[in-house]
């Protein structure tokens, strides 16, 4: 995740840049830099940290203009070094990127092999080199691009310019979010609308494999099989309250989407991105107590009762510790067994569940350590507990919780190496491989939300259906009971989540032709009984609906319908998984006309209990 954009037109460039990278700076903020054009040739100018570092690296500094590109980043290859920050440059060549190149190593070594010397531990520095090589076959800057794109594999927004040509401003996409803003006698592009709303409402959303070439006047754009696409920009028309909802006709639909963002940001408050480790330096629990910790009792409910659950593995696999997640409402009312060596996580959202504060209140008169996991800083929980960490899912307002959720597990993640760092019983390697692969999970997120038609498509075909069965197993059985309880409270479908080993102890009965059963299934080590599972739901003739990775085709045979899902890291898959269980239920209840943000008989924030 980062963010891009690019002007040309008779504005001072960097103005526009920096207002530009302002509205993106949700995207990453590691280190930001703009390239700009100034006096016959293009000047570079970047700085590590948030984007106030760059408006001070830029501060009393004059371009010539007519044209520049920009960047707001969040490291995902190389640290957050003034090397690794965009632009990156090659020759004539200046870029800047958004995205993963997934064969980067192969390019790098055949660039390496030609004579290309590399400046940064960056994946995006082999673009700029490829761009450059290939003009060695042709100075048409256009048929470069192409040329070179079509050695990438992976997702990338692009854009880019050329030192000794201030009349073209180059925009590429291909898996990764990128527009183009057409003015009066100026072209934008950017990562997000929001960026370029103060200068035009009108826009053309580049479609994968296009490539835009703007100057001043006018913007034409070519797919990379070199054919002209001919796109008339679409004219924004966001009111007050969809400027609010950031376009989106529901909040829930936008906290959706905005998970890349926030799980990006929770994670990069826990975690120190240079060591790869992760870091609680405020948390006012000391290290000495997490060390004597015997056992774990979540306490949550809701969607933050399943976040638990997932979180249940992390603590037991990572730190070994033994855990349990109670229901706070029941938890409570037992003769619960806590005392200074029990930690307690009380998950709330909200931070004001009743039934959670009750747990909370009674494990600290049990000696217990309570730690909460909130979303709101003012709220009781944290308030009582003995010391709070916070998700940073910013404000939801739709009662169905959807990136609270992806947060919350995020954080538990973290937690749970954290504490297994203490404990000793992971080593500082295994850690920092855990916490290196969770920096890829905003990436992965946003490639999940690209099934989002698909789902679509699934919801209008089966919004109709009286009943719902999920199941998975292991890290996808709380995700079940998620995807479950997403659609029961906002299409008012009966649902239930279950153990996908479990359905032949009884439910199994209640399968027919009449019965959708969403599967989740991710490739690992139950897999095959998994699929035995799944295989004896469609031999009792029920609907399998199959949420599985990208290339499991023994799952995709047996489905009615299949939703493929990218390749993630075992313990990321419930995070993953759970964007289409997000999105099937919000489009079933768009199809039944439900008022999705505020379900009927429920609220956002349950302080009764
Ligand atoms: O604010 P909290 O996380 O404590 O809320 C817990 C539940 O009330 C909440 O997750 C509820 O289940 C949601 N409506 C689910 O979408």
């Amino acid at each position: 995740m980062c963010g891009i954009v690019g002007y040309i037109g008779p504005r001072e460039p960097e103005g526009v840049l920096l207002e530009g990278l302002k509205r993106l700076e949700y995207r990453g903020y590691d280190s930001a830099g703009v390239a700009i054009f100034n006096k016959g040739k293009v000047e570079i100018v970047r700085a590590v940290g948030k984007l106030t570092q760059l408006e001070k690296a830029l501060k009393g500094k004059r371009f010539s203009g007519p044209i520049g590109i920009g960047h707001t980043r969040w490291a995902t290859h190389g640290k957050s070094t003034l090397e690794n920050a965009h632009p990156h440059t090659a020759g004539k060549v200046k870029i800047v990127h958004n995205g993963i190149i997934e064969n980067y190593i192969e390019l790098k070594d055949d660039l390496i092999s030609k004579g290309h010397k590399f400046l940064s531990e960056t994946d995006t520095e082999v673009i700029v080199h490829l761009i450059d090589e290939e003009l060695k076959r042709g100075d048409n800057r256009g048929e470069a691009i192409r040329r070179a794109m079509l050695r990438l594999k992976g997702a990338y927004a692009l854009g880019v310019i050329f030192d000794d040509d201030e009349k073209h401003l180059y925009a590429i996409r291909n898996g990764a979010p990128l527009i183009v803003g057409v003015g009066e006698h100026e072209h934008f592009i950017a990562s997000d609308i929001p960026a370029i709303l103060n200068y035009t409402n009108k826009v053309i959303p580049l479609r994968d494999e296009e490539i835009a070439i703007c100057t001043q006047e006018e913007c034409s754009i070519m797919d990379f099989k070199n054919g002209n696409v001919p796109r008339t920009p679409q004219k924004i028309e966001w009111d007050a309250e969809m400027v609010e909802k950031g376009g989106y006709p529901h909040y829930m639909l936008k906290e959706i989407h905005e998970q890349p963002r926030v799980i990006m940001e929770t994670i990069d408050k826990y975690i120190d991105k240079d060591r790869m480790v992760p870091s609680f330096d405020d948390l006012k629990i000391p290290v000495s107590t997490l060390k004597d910790i015997e056992r774990i009792e979540i306490v949550a409910c809701g969607t933050s009762y399943y976040a638990g659950l997932v979180a249940e593995y992390y603590f037991e696999e990572f730190a070994r510790i033994p855990t349990e997640v109670q229901l706070a409402s029941e938890y409570r009312y037992r003769h619960p067994v806590a005392n200074k060596r029990t930690l307690i996580i009380a998950v709330s959202q909200s931070g004001e569940t009743a039934d959670t504060l009750g747990a909370v209140r009674m494990g600290r008169e049990l000696g217990a350590t309570v730690l909460a996991l909130s979303n709101v800083r003012e709220s009781t929980i944290p308030r009582e507990s003995s010391a709070a960490i916070y998700t940073e899912a910013g404000l939801e307002i739709g009662v169905a919780s959807t990136k609270a959720f992806t947060t919350q597990i995020s954080t538990l993640f973290i937690l749970a190496l954290h504490i297994a760092l203490i404990k000793k019983t992971m080593t500082k390697e295994a850690v920092s491989e855990a916490i290196h692969e969770l920096t890829a999970l905003p990436w992965l997120v946003e490639q999940s939300l690209k099934r989002e038609t698909l789902i679509k498509q699934l919801a209008e075909k089966f919004y109709n259906y009286r009943a719902f069965f999920y199941i998975g197993r292991q890290l996808l059985y709380p995700v079940a009971l998620e995807g479950a309880l997403k659609l029961k409270e906002i299409s008012y479908i009966s649902a239930e989540g279950y153990a996908a080993g479990e359905m032949k102890h009884g439910p199994i009965a209640l399968v027919d032709q009449e019965l959708p059963v969403v599967c989740l299934v991710t490739p690992g080590p139950i897999y095959d009984k998994v699929m035995s599972n799944v295989e004896e739901i469609q031999a009792r003739d029920g609907i399998i609906l199959g949420i599985g990775e990208a290339g499991d085709s023994r799952l995709k045979k047996i489905s009615r319908e299949f939703i493929p899902m990218p390749k993630a890291p075992y313990h990321l898959t419930p995070l993953v998984y759970t964007i289409p269980m997000q999105l099937l239920a919000y489009f079933i209840a768009v199809k039944k006309g439900t008022d999705i943000d505020q379900p009927k008989n429920l609220a956002k924030s349950v302080t009764v209990e």
